[in-house]
């Protein structure tokens, strides 16, 4: 789902590449540093390295399919996030897009704050000692247990997505005895340029409540009515995967003229405004993502100007990046099992992973890019469809690209960009076993999601 991507477009059948693949990049050799994670390199022999260790050492050690993310990397990108929101404003990691302890770790070091959508988030989140304070609460149907645990663990915001939960929210925290900090989510009516599943912002979906025909003023009317709640702001996520800021503004526009109006009605000044995640990243090298200090101060310029027009103070802003902060940090090594020519078509790679480790590309019709990475070659490049191993056509990890013609099996390949949204859509198809999430830094390697087993499986299976 790069910008190129075309969800409508011919699938399976097609013949002629689509998008950026129509001509094989100059050296297939040489790495696209944009899609790939700040410490890869490549050595002499053409082998790819990240933190100082060579992708053969890490298969021998940590078998493939696995995910390999750069600790160094995702540590920059924190700060980046940080420095550029500066101090005056909050950047919460979606967790969604990947969660583990170690994550959680990270984020506490970086000074980030971090956003879950479930119990299982939320567990994740405190046990790795997530300051409760430094939670926000997502989701369009919290169970009551997970309101439950979440206002008692005092988290320091929970968005409230319907009119029944901010009843809900409301009667949990005073029967425990609470005033529970609250933002309210907008659809704002954007239609985000991304793929349907993954744009949020327009009315007819379930996110949100809509601020057309005055829903989300009938939704602040009833919050602040109720002595549970304490109502601190307002918050808007279009979707994923965006690369024009023009959604955002339209997005920020609107939920400031809700701030102006809830002024105007109640005498109250809401003093956050949350604009949500979403922001793109590389998964080709078509993709020209933003950097966080340009998102900043596009995003503070705009907020700025309209609340000035309204003659409202600067609300405290807050972003919830997932992908664009794990997203480039992670890639998936696979080793090549069959390969099987099609004259005049293409050649079809089959791995030793597929959906059940990446599922966007079957979802979304997403787009990545794959490199020979366990040696360089001089042989031509062959056009070619990297496959999986599951009981499934759709089965596709890289619907086109290009890979050297002298490409073997047991050969490594890896596909970059993918920290987000794969490990944590990860799933079992086939009694697949999810891969191991292994963080590499300063020539150092270590598991932070260890590689399910087959135990696994028959443990939960009880018979
Ligand atoms: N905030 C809210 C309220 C969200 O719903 C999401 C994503 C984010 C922040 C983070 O969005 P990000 O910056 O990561 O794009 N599975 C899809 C993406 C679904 C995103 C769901 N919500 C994918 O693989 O593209």
């Amino acid at each position: 789902m790069s910008r190129s991507a075309h969800p409508a477009g011919p699938r399976h059948a097609d013949v002629v590449p689509e998008g950026h693949y129509a001509a094989p990049p100059a050296d297939l050799n040489v790495l696209d540093e944009k899609v790939w994670s700040r410490t890869v390199t490549r050595d002499a022999d053409g082998a790819l390295t990240v933190g100082g260790i060579e992708v053969a050492r890490l298969a021998e050690e940590f078998g493939t399919p696995a995910y390999f993310l750069d600790e160094a990397d995702f540590r920059a990108r924190c700060r980046a996030w940080a420095d550029a929101f500066g101090a005056d404003a909050d950047v919460y990691y979606a967790g969604k897009a990947f969660l583990s302890r170690a994550i959680v770790r990270w984020l506490r070091e970086e000074g980030l704050n971090l956003d879950v959508c479930s119990g299982g988030e939320l567990t994740t989140a405190l046990d790795a000692g997530m300051p409760a304070e430094r939670i926000a609460f997502h989701g369009n149907n919290k169970t009551v247990d997970e309101i439950e645990r979440a206002v008692e663990a005092g988290v320091g915001r929970i968005v409230l997505d319907s009119f029944q939960e901010i009843v809900r929210v409301a009667h949990t925290a005073q029967r425990l005895g609470k005033r529970q900090r609250v933002q309210i989510r907008v659809t704002v009516g954007v239609e985000a340029h991304t793929h349907e599943f993954i744009a949020t912002a327009h009315e007819d979906q379930k996110f949100g409540i809509a601020l057309a025909g005055g829903q989300a003023a009938e939704a602040v009317r009833r919050a602040l009515t109720l002595d549970g709640l304490e109502l601190t702001g307002i918050h808007s996520h279009i979707g994923s995967q965006i690369f024009d800021m023009a959604g955002f503004e339209v997005s920020a526009r609107r939920v400031v003229q809700l701030l102006a109006e809830v002024r105007d009605e109640h005498g109250v000044e809401l003093s956050e405004i949350d604009l949500g995640g979403g922001l793109g990243i590389a998964y080709t090298s078509d993709d020209d993502p933003r950097e966080p200090h340009e998102i900043a101060k596009a995003l503070g310029d705009i907020v700025t100007r309209e609340c000035e027009a309204s003659g409202l103070a600067t609300p405290r802003i807050s972003v919830e990046p997932g992908r664009a902060i794990v997203g480039p940090t992670a890639f998936t090594l696979y080793e090549v099992g069959t390969i099987k020519p099609l004259e005049g078509l293409r050649t079809y790679v089959s791995v030793d992973g597929g959906m059940s480790d990446n599922i966007r590309t079957a979802l979304y019709d997403a787009e990545y890019s794959v490199a020979l990475v366990s040696r360089s070659s001089d042989a031509e490049p062959m056009l070619v469809r990297v496959v999986g191993k599951h009981c499934e056509s759709g089965d596709i990890v890289v619907k086109d690209a290009f890979l050297p013609a002298d490409l073997a099996p047991g050969d490594l390949i890896a596909v970059p960009a993918t920290g987000a949204y794969c490990r944590s859509m990860a799933s079992n198809y086939n009694h697949a076993l999810r891969p191991p999430v292994v963080a590499v830094r300063d020539g150092e390697a270590r598991v932070i999601v260890r590689r399910e087993t087959e135990e696994d499986l028959l443990r939960l299976d009880v018979g």
